[in-house]
């Protein structure tokens, strides 16, 4: 990739341009062991060896984003009308262009990966790669054991369409009925339309793993992270 080094470096957290300016002006940078003063320089990250205050620097490709996604904004890059889950990223992070793997209905909240890895985000949703997603669920109804076996053989949706099996754990059975899913397909409303199927309804649906990936609960709504190594290379 080619750009600007003051862009290079404050994109990845050095500091904004202006300080870079100052910094490049006082022999900070190195482009090729050469000490460069014009932070207008442009780079190309695939050949050039970029040093700040004598350290070597990499520059990203990919990033990788685990938000806690709230209710109220919807996975998207662009909308007209609602706000969309870039909309909530800080500029660093927004100039790597990355869009959201897979979707979460607006009211629905929890873990969403957030990446501009088109391969990885493709792998993780392929319906042949049988990624699985746990949702936590509160239902309006009772929740009971023949309930349990019925997703465990897959429910039959209002379209006829049978979905795989799914895990249901049942952590509280009343008005609502607070459970665990485990699904291994992505169909659009699917935990909401299978328990349509089994005559119930989702009041509350959050996403707590998906793959390997879990939920950093320390995340506030409409707070993310960058993935640390370990998560990554687990996906
Ligand atoms: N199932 C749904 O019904 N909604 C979601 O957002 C995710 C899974």
């Amino acid at each position: 990739m080619k750009l600007r080094i003051d862009k290079m470096l404050s994109n990845i957290g050095l500091g904004s341009r202006k300080q870079i300016k100052q910094d490049a002006k006082k022999g900070f940078i190195k482009i090729n062991d050469e000490i460069i003063k014009d932070s207008s320089k442009i780079i190309d990250t695939e050949v050039d060896e970029i040093k700040y205050k004598n350290e070597t620097v990499k520059y990203v490709q990919y990033i990788y984003l685990m938000m806690n996604k709230p209710q109220g904004v919807v996975s998207a890059t662009e909308d007209n009308y609602d706000k969309t889950v870039i909309d909530l990223l800080e500029d660093n992070d927004k100039f790597y262009e990355p869009f959201p793997v897979g979707r979460l209905d607006k009211d629905t909240e929890g873990l969403l990966l957030i990446t501009n890895n088109g391969k990885l985000a493709h792998d993780l949703l392929s319906p042949r790669k049988h990624v699985n997603k746990k949702y936590y669920v509160e239902v309006a109804e009772e929740v009971i054991e023949e309930d349990v076996k019925a997703f465990a053989k897959g429910v039959t949706l209002e379209d006829g369409y049978n979905t795989l099996p799914a895990k249901l754990e049942i952590i509280e059975s009343g008005y609502p009925s607070k459970c665990y899913v485990t699904i291994k397909e992505g169909k659009y409303h699917q935990i909401k339309r299978m328990f349509k199927g089994i005559d119930n309804e989702v009041v509350y649906l959050k996403r707590i793993s998906m793959g390997p990936l879990n939920l950093d609960e320390t995340l506030k709504l409409g707070q993310y992270r960058h993935l640390t190594k370990e998560e990554i290379h687990k996906l």
